[in-house]
C-alpha cells in the first residue's frame, strides 16, 4: 500500500499515474489522448466497468482514478466507495454527463474528490488532476512512511538478563493532534501503578513530547541518551535515565528540543521501539505517549505495541482520521483486538445534538468503543497539570468525571492484559467492571 504507483515518481520528476474507468471505449480513448499531451500524466490502466476499475486500482495503485458514473456491472459510485475505502490515498475524480446537485453529492459521499461534467474541458481536466494530486500529497507521504515502517519488523534481541515480567506495551495514539494522548497516557500510567506491578511511562512523542510538562519533570537525561547508547543498552543504564515522579511513577522523558527529536525520527525511526523491546521484559506495563503524525517512528511503536489505545474525539475530522488509520492497520494485518478504541472529550448526547455519539462512532469505525472519557471543564485537567500530577491523583473522589472513566479504562486494560491477576486497587472505590458515561452504565463494548 505504498500508493506511490507504478509510474516511478521517485525519479525526481513527478509523474501522476492515472487509471481511467469508463464503459464507453471512445470516451476512454478521448481522455487518454488529451492526457497524452501533458508530460506529467501517465495513464497506467483502463477499465470498462466499476468492478474491473476496483480490481485495476488495487493492482496498479494509481495516484488518480478518473471514474465515469453510469456503467454496467458496478457503477462508478460504488466503485469509488470501494477504492477510497481500500486505498484512502488514491484521489478519485468522478465524471458524468449529468451534473445535478444530487449526483454531485452522491459522488462526494462515495469518496470522490472532484466532479467533472462530460465531455471535460481540456484545461479544467488538467488542473483538476494536478490539484487533486497535490491535495493527496501529504496523505500519500504519510501512508508511505507508515507502511514502510510497519513492513520493516523490528529486530527483537532477547538479550542476556532478560526479565521475567510480561512487558505489556500500551501505545496511546491518535491520528489527530490535541485529542488527549498525553492526558490519557499519564493517567493510564498512574492508574496502572498497582502494588507489585512495575509500570513505566515513556514519552514517545519525539518532537513535541510534553509528558515532562504534564508531570512537572525536567532532566538532562532523556530518551536521547538511551538512543545514543542503544547498541549496548543494559538495564542498569536504562534505569539510571528513568525518572521517578513524586507519585512514584517511573518516567522516561522525550528529547529536550524538537530539533533533536526530529533528527532521531528521521535517522533512527525505530529507536524508541527498539529500546522498549529491549527492556520490556523488566516491566509489567510500559505506557507510551505518541505524536499524532503518521510516520515510520510511530509505525514502529504501533508495531511494537501489545495494545494500541486509539483515541478519537467526537469530531468529524478526528473520526475520519481514525478510520483511515484503522483501515491501514487492518491492511497491515493488525488484529482488530490489538486496538482499544476510546472516545475522549465525549459530550452528553442528550444535551449536544448533532455531535457524534459513541454509538455512532463505533458504528462508523466498525469497532467497539471500549472507553468513554467525557469532556470535562478544562480547568480540571489544567489544574492537575499545573500541579504536575495526573488528573486521577488530583481528587480523592474516584466517582467524579474524568477520574472514574480513566480508572475504569486502566482497570479494563489491566484485566484484559493480565488475565486472572486482580488489580489491587490503590484507590478503594475504583470499580473494575463497567464504564459509565455521565453516570449511566454504557455497556457498548464487547
Ligand atoms: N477529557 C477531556 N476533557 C476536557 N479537556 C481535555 C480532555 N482530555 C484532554 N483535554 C485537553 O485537551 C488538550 C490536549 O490534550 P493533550 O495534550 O493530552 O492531547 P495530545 O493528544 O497529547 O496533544 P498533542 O497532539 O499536542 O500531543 C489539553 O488542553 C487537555 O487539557
Ligand atoms: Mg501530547
Amino acid at each position: 500500500m505504498s500508493g506511490s504507483g507504478k509510474a516511478g515518481k521517485d525519479d525526481g520528476k513527478k509523474t501522476i499515474s492515472i487509471l481511467l474507468v469508463d464503459d464507453i471505449a471512445e470516451a476512454r480513448e478521448g481522455i487518454k489522448k488529451l492526457l497524452a499531451f501533458e508530460q506529467d500524466f501517465k495513464v497506467v490502466g483502463t477499465a470498462a466497468n466499476g468492478r474491473e476499475g476496483v480490481q485495476q486500482a488495487k493492482e496498479l495503485k494509481p495516484d488518480i482514478v478518473i471514474m465515469d458514473i453510469n456503467m454496467p456491472d458496478m457503477d462508478g459510485l460504488e466503485a469509488a466507495g470501494l477504492i477510497t475505502r481500500a486505498m484512502p490515498m488514491v484521489g478519485v475524480i468522478m465524471m458524468s454527463v449529468q451534473d445535478d446537485a444530487d449526483y454531485i453529492q452522491k459522488a462526494m459521499l462515495a469518496g470522490a474528490r472532484f466532479f467533472l461534467t462530460k465531455p471535460p474541458d481540456m484545461d479544467k481536466l488538467y488542473t483538476t488532476i494536478r490539484n487533486v494530486y497535490a491535495q493527496y500529497e501529504p496523505l500519500r507521504l504519510q501512508f508511505k512512511a507508515m507502511s514502510e515502517g510497519l513492513m520493516r519488523p523490528i529486530e527483537v534481541e532477547k538479550e542476556e538478563g532478560a526479565g521475567d515480567r510480561p512487558g505489556h506495551i500500551i501505545v496511546v495514539y491518535s491520528p489527530t493532534g490535541g485529542s488527549g494522548c498525553t492526558t490519557v497516557a499519564t493517567n493510564l500510567a498512574s492508574g496502572l501503578m498497582k502494588e507489585g506491578i512495575k509500570t513505566l511511562l515513556i514519552d514517545g512523542d519525539l518532537q513535541f513530547g510534553d509528558v515532562g510538562a504534564f508531570l512537572d519533570l525536567r532532566s538532562q537525561q532523556t530518551m536521547v541518551e538511551l538512543i545514543e547508547n542503544l547498541d549496548d543498552l543494559d538495564l542498569d543504564y536504562f534505569e539510571s535515565i528513568v525518572m521517578t515522579h513524586n507519585s512514584g511513577m517511573k518516567v522516561v522523558l522525550g528529547p529536550p528540543r524538537p530539533a533533536i527529536g526530529a533528527e532521531i525520527r528521521d535517522t533512527r525511526p525505530d529507536a524508541v521501539a527498539e529500546i522498549i523491546n529491549k527492556i520490556g521484559s523488566h516491566y509489567d506495563f510500559i505506557i507510551v505517549d505518541t505524536s499524532h503524525t503518521i510516520d515510520a517512528a510511530v509505525a514502529a511503536l504501533l508495531d511494537a505495541a501489545t495494545r494500541i489505545v486509539m483515541l478519537v474525539n467526537p469530531t468529524l475530522p478526528s473520526i475520519k482520521n481514525a478510520r483511515l488509520v484503522l483501515d491501514m492497520l487492518d491492511q497491515n494485518g493488525f488484529a482488530p483486538e490489538k486496538t482499544t478504541l476510546v472516545v475522549n472529550k465525549a459530550v452528553d448526547p442528550k444535551t449536544s445534538k448533532g455531535v457524534p455519539t459513541p454509538d455512532k462512532i463505533q458504528t462508523y469505525l466498525r469497532r467497539p468503543v471500549e472507553g468513554i472519557i467525557p469532556a470535562v471543564d478544562e480547568r480540571i485537567i489544567l489544574g492537575a497539570i499545573n500541579r504536575g500530577i495526573p488528573v486521577i491523583a488530583s481528587d480523592r473522589d474516584t466517582t467524579k468525571a474524568p477520574i472514574k472513566q480513566m480508572l475504569d479504562l486502566s482497570n479494563h486494560l489491566f484485566k484484559q492484559l493480565m488475565g486472572d491477576e486482580e488489580p489491587i486497587a490503590e484507590q478503594p472505590t475504583a470499580k473494575t467492571s463497567s464504564f459509565s458515561f455521565f453516570g449511566r452504565s454504557g455497556d457498548k463494548r464487547k
